[in-house]
């Protein structure tokens, strides 16, 4: 695996693959890899010739009182993983390479982001299509392959990419759970062992969120008091519990096909989302 560290190498990488007729998949990442990167990498090689993983910890996407700083990093175990799953390039820019000094441009996804994350991050969405943009124009990909944990983040990507007329395959994963349920985040790793265990509060809400839905039920108001009651018999602060559609991300009254559930808690200091579209098997 070849560990490429700026911008116009990985282009020149991305051109000579290109040019010899190879398909090329992307896997955005920002490291601190688990299992769920690793499935994200496997797709991915599924479906092009070359796969290049970017790594990156992408300073504009943080909030001024966000993780920045603490975010886990383990450079050399990331390594071993990507090469691990059979990955051409390990794309590690440094952040000033990304964003020099005079560069004063940010790509905005209007709508989508105003609301869920977006309402508590403001700022947060802008940063990511921003790099998921550059990316795309650094390494070229036939397809890039998100994870549906971040369920906003792959609709705000989607929108990007048609908006723009972008020649980019985007493929949600489904989400990558712990054997008891917890949906796999880097993240994770910032909870004590009470507080992992309150965080299975989440998949506990799906589960009874998707029980309602086999029986029948449709009431989305009933259905979000129901489940906001149950996140609350642990000590987590609700940010946000909602039932919306899966592409225009509009809250639902009706639970039809295509809602999603979705849900943003804090448990202490640590910020954990999780989503289930309901009337999809899994
Ligand atoms: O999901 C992430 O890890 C990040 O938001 C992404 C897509 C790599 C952009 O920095």
């Amino acid at each position: 695996m070849e560990i490429i560290r700026t911008p116009a190498e990985m282009t020149v990488w991305a051109n000579k693959a290109l040019a010899a007729g190879q398909t090329i998949g992307l896997v955005p990442t920002m490291g601190f890899f688990h299992e769920g990167h690793l499935c994200l990498m496997r797709k991915a090689r599924e479906k092009s010739e070359r796969t290049v993983v970017s790594l990156f910890v992408n300073p504009i996407q943080f909030g001024a009182n966000e993780d920045l700083g603490r975010y886990p990093r383990d450079f050399a175990r990331d390594c071993q993983l990507a090469e691990g799953e059979g990955v051409d390039v390990l794309f590690a820019p440094e952040a000033q390479a990304m964003y020099p000094s005079e560069a004063s441009t940010r790509v905005i996804v209007s709508g989508l982001t105003d609301e869920l994350c977006g309402a508590s991050r403001p700022g947060h969405f802008a940063g990511v299509t921003t790099v998921v943009a550059k990316l795309f124009h650094i390494i070229k990909p036939h397809c890039a392959v998100f994870g549906r944990k971040d369920f906003q983040q792959l609709a705000v990507v989607t929108r990007m990419v048609a908006d723009l007329n972008w020649d980019v395959e985007i493929i949600g994963h489904p989400i990558v759970r712990e054997a008891d349920g917890l949906a796999m985040s880097s993240r994770n790793t910032y909870l004590s062992v009470l507080e992992r265990q309150s965080a299975l509060c989440l998949f506990r809400a799906i589960a009874h969120a998707r029980r309602r839905v086999r029986t029948g039920f449709v009431e989305a108001k009933v259905l979000l008091q129901e489940v906001g009651e149950l996140l609350q018999q642990e000590a987590v602060t609700i940010e946000y519990v909602s039932l919306v559609d899966q592409a225009s991300l509009q809250p639902q009254a009706v639970l039809r096909k295509g809602a999603v559930l979705v849900m943003a808690i804090k448990i202490g200091a640590t910020r954990l989302i999780d989503n289930d579209n309901l009337f999809e098997e899994n």
